[in-house]
């Protein structure tokens, strides 16, 4: 709940549950944690071939690392939730990523909040080159398993 409120101030966007669900699609998520770079793609696609499955916004963070290095598949997806009054389209924030790619993440994460959303430079030039030796790292594997 606090986190909801916090970015609905941050989005400057009005209080209101109408408001939340139209704009916010993170209420609920998933995250799918891979051994491989191609498992990821094809999870992604398992779900885009479901029927009751819409996608609604996807983002290739690995094809296009953030800024900062962070990696992962972003899908947001539209799923048929079944209430007693009807049926409802629920957006769901699916990240997918591998396990390094995870464990990447969860530190940064870590630090960020540590540092209140500032982490220092150093700390974070060194965090970048991290997540680039991932990378490569997790290419030389998916080879070495496809081999
Ligand atoms: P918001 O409306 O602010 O949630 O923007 P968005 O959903 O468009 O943002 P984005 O898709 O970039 O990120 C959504 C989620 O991905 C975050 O809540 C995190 O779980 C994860 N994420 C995105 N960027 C980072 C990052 O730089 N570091 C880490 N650790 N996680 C990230
Ligand atoms: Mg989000």
């Amino acid at each position: 709940m606090e986190s909801i409120l916090g970015k609905m101030d941050r989005k400057g966007l009005q209080l209101s549950l109408e408001s939340i669900v139209e704009n916010l699609t993170d209420i609920a998520g998933v995250r799918v944690i891979c051994h491989y770079v191609d498992d990821i793609y094809e999870v992604a696609n398992l779900l885009k071939s479901h029927a009751d499955v819409e996608v609604i916004k996807e983002t290739d963070y690995i094809k296009n690392p953030k800024p900062n290095g962070y990696r992962s598949l972003h899908l947001v997806v539209k799923i048929p939730v079944y209430f007693v009054e009807g049926m409802v389209k629920m957006p769901v924030e699916i990240q997918i990523r591998t396990m390094a790619m995870n464990f990447w993440a969860s530190l940064e994460h870590k630090l960020r909040y540590k540092s209140n959303g500032e982490i220092p430079k150093f700390i974070a030039d060194e965090l970048k080159a991290c997540s680039e030796t991932i990378a490569e790292t997790d290419l030389k594997m998916q080879r070495i398993h496809s081999f």
